[in-house]
């Protein structure tokens, strides 16, 4: 959205800011031997504390409050019972809300407890590349630009980038213009970032797919060609300099 008045920066800042923490929290509760069900419903508590409404659950009908993807799953994950922590787990929340009439979005990937697997390296590309991306954007800029920095730094890190997944506009409603903020260059896509507008930018890099697909169940992806695939996402405010990034409470860069 685009924003205008004090009133909106304030919303966006609100609603932002209890999804960032609520992101931060679930993430600490997180414990091996813990059900994706169990970490869901803490998530819940949290925005319902807040007033908040879950962008998937109210709006999507999304069986969950947030999106728990856990190793093969790239996103969309559904919280279950039947899905218990594991050490090592590469692990993907995803949460999204709406307060007040405004929608902010952020997620992140992480291992739960020792890196047995060795997945460290492809979220710790993820969440470099995102603060890559964001650091380049501002009113003016090419969206196919950080679209080529994206790509361009996971091919650097030896990784792919999933090309069906994208960043999008927030504010008035979890998805908006611009819609997609891919993950790669489109040479036929001139749009541009622009000043005071609020947008959620997200890596997707994985280890070997390049297409996520969906699942019977309606809602899990996964890589086409398998592998393991990280996401982080921020929302931030483009300005004429480096962005705000809104959903900062998460601590994602602490
Ligand atoms: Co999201
Ligand atoms: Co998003």
């Amino acid at each position: 959205m685009s924003i205008t008045t004090e009133l909106e920066l304030l919303g966006m800042k609100k609603v932002s800011e209890v999804v960032g923490t609520t992101l931060k929290l679930m993430k600490e509760y997180a414990k091996i031997g813990m059900s994706t069900k169990e970490l869901d419903a803490y998530g819940g508590e949290i925005l319902k504390s807040y007033g908040a409404k879950s962008a998937p659950y109210e709006t999507y009908g999304f069986p969950g409050y947030a999106c728990i993807s856990v190793n093969k799953e790239a996103a969309h994950g559904i919280p279950s019972k039947n899905k218990i922590l594991k050490e090592g787990d590469l692990i993907n929340i995803d949460v999204s809300a709406e307060l007040n009439g405004f929608w902010s979005d952020n997620g992140g990937s992480f291992v739960l407890g020792e890196d047995i697997h060795n997945h460290q390296p492809l979220v710790d590309a993820s969440k470099n590349i995102l603060h890559k991306a964001i650091t380049n954007i501002k009113g003016g800029v090419k969206i196919a630009d950080i679209g080529h920095l994206i790509e361009s730094e996971a091919k650097k890190s030896g990784f792919k980038v999933i090309k069906n997944l994208a960043g999008h506009g927030v504010g008035r409603s979890l998805h908006e213009e611009p819609e997609n903020i891919l993950n790669y260059r489109v040479r036929t896509n001139r749009e541009r970032f622009k000043k005071n507008t609020t947008v959620a930018i997200e890596t997707f890099i994985s280890t070997k797919s390049t297409v996520a697909v969906e699942l019977n169940d309606g809602w899990t992806l996964v890589g086409n060609k398998g592998g393991y695939v990280t996401q982080h996402e921020q929302t931030i405010l483009i300005t004429d300099n480096t962005p705000i990034i809104l959903t900062e409470s998460n601590g994602m860069w602490n």
